[in-house]
């Protein structure tokens, strides 16, 4: 019998009004099951809301620095559960041991720094115009916070979300990935663990269509965090848009890598393959587009597609292999699709490009590491997210050209220049559009104490993680006190 596992709703484990439920399987093995899990819909988020609702008029009196120190005690316990939690997630997510590890960390680093926020949440006191009146700006909370969260970082990004929201004095409902159900349930044990009250954190699952929407579209929840793809984002704002209601959204990402002609090739060589290739291309950080300078492009070519060649796939959980399998046969069938939508467009392929079907690989979503040479900018594989292991290589003559092969795109999250030209390196930071750009290192690898987002298609404005996460989780309000004991008229009285 399938372990049946359950959503979190007011302190208490409980199923689906509906009694239904949906399956979670191994992507690596679908003969695997990990277990069912309740398919929620209105009527459980619902619930979660009400319950969230209940919450807050209390939890938002609790000061600020004792929420922190909660948020230091669910850090304590992700320490402690890290390699447990690193394993389920392996186990329903795919990507390898290492790079859950470092999902989980991302958590981890996550609960610490916003715990310490606890003791800061600034805002600012600045001097009135009128005597004898004192002037500052706080931050309060929003209420209660609806969190829409994928499956490729199936720990870190719920985690980027609960903690500052709830440091802010939110209550927030959960609707993770379907695909990634198990990960949610195991963070919800350690914040239950660590004694977070009831209703202040709610875990509903879930499909989009029957869990998210009803989310989204709830008259109580007065904010949406979401993370996915930018078609989906886009019907949120609408819904967002017509309400009026919080939105911030973090979506698709083309991201390139430019390799000058003076750049480190072998440094280089390792960032592009672990961009590329890591979490087998599933983040909207991937490398997906590599801008190459001619004078370099064919050596770089061959040593790339060497160690491409090498690249050892299969189970996540065997701490020899470099890539997993795609999370499921939906997007590994979209990848297909856009490798041939590249032989179409006059792409030639170098490397890849099939289903990955070795002995008993043959169960899992697998698909090869793959590479496209003469692309040119406005080709769709050079346009659109394909979240795969699909690297596009486009040839250059120019810094200017390289740059303009970048921006070209309507996604602008993260990017990377390799080059040992200084000047040319700061030139690169003010000139690419993108919410990162890094220097000299991959374009996967964002630490959870900067902003991260993106502009254009990207984003909606907002930045997660850093300091700027609090502007998405608080209002803020100005605080006048006059204490001049008379009427005084701003822009009025003090006019000469
Ligand atoms: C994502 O792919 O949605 O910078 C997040 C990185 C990670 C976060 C990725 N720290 O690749």
């Amino acid at each position: 019998m399938a372990e049946l596992y359950k959503n979190y709703i007011d302190g208490r484990w409980v199923e689906a009004k509906s009694g239904g439920t949906f399956e979670n399987r191994n992507p690596a093995d679908r003969h695997e099951l990990i277990g069912l899990f309740p398919a929620s819909g209105a009527e459980d988020v619902d619930s979660a809301v009400r319950a969230a609702e209940k919450a807050f008029p209390k939890w938002r009196l609790v000061p600020a620095p004792k929420r922190g120190e909660m948020l230091y005690r669910v850090g304590e316990l992700l320490r402690e559960h890290k390699e447990e939690i690193a394993r389920a997630m392996t186990r329903e997510m795919g990507k390898i041991l290492k790079e859950t590890r470092g999902d989980v960390q991302e958590g981890i680093d996550t609960a610490f720094y916003s715990g310490g926020e606890g003791r800061r949440l600034f805002g600012e006191t600045t001097p009135s115009e009128l005597p004898d009146k004192f002037a500052m700006s706080v931050r309060v909370p929003v209420g209660v916070c609806g969190l829409i969260t994928p499956w490729n970082f199936p720990l870190a990004i719920p985690t980027w979300k609960l903690f500052p929201a709830l440091l802010c004095g939110n209550t927030v409902v959960l609707k993770p990935a379907e695909d990634t159900p198990h990960t949610a349930v195991k963070l919800f044990e350690i914040l239950e663990e660590a004694g977070v009250p009831p209703g202040v954190v709610n875990l509903v699952h879930g499909a989009g269509e029957e869990a998210g929407a009803p989310l989204v579209r709830h008259r109580d929840v007065r904010l949406i965090s979401f993370t996915g793809s930018t078609a989906v984002g886009r019907e949120i704002a609408a819904l967002c848009g017509r309400d009026l209601k919080r939105v911030s959204l973090e979506m698709g990402g083309k991201n390139a890598q430019i390799v000058m002609e003076d750049a480190d090739l072998g440094l280089a060589l390792d960032g592009a393959l672990w961009g590329a290739f890591g979490t087998t291309g599933q983040r909207c950080t991937a490398t997906s587009r590599l801008i190459l300078h001619r004078e370099i492009k064919k050596e770089f070519t061959e040593m790339l597609v060497e160690r491409a060649e090498k690249i050892k796939i299969g189970d996540g959980l065997d701490e020899t292999v470099e890539m997993g399998p795609l999370i499921n046969e939906a997007a590994r069938q979209k990848v297909h699709r856009y490798v041939q939508v590249g032989k179409e467009e006059g792409a030639r392929l170098l490397i890849g490009g099939a289903i990955y079907e070795e002995g008993k690989w043959i169960h899992g979503y697998f698909y090869r590491p793959t590479m496209f040479d003469q692309v040119s900018p406005g080709m769709r594989i050079a346009q659109e997210e394909i979240f795969g292991p699909v690297l596009c290589i486009i040839e250059v003559a120019s810094f200017e050209e390289a740059i303009e092969a970048l921006n070209n795109s309507s996604y602008g999250l993260s990017s990377s220049i390799y080059t040992r030209d200084v000047n040319r390196a700061f030139r690169a930071l003010r000139e690419i559009e993108a919410g990162i750009t890094y220097v000299n290192g991959p374009t996967i690898g964002a630490e959870v104490h900067l902003p991260f987002g993106g502009v254009k298609e990207t984003g909606n404005g907002h930045r997660e993680a850093g300091t700027t996460v609090y502007d998405i989780f608080s209002e803020w309000k100005s605080v006048y006190v006059d204490y001049s004991g008379k009427l005084q008229k701003a822009q009025i009285d003090n006019v000469e």
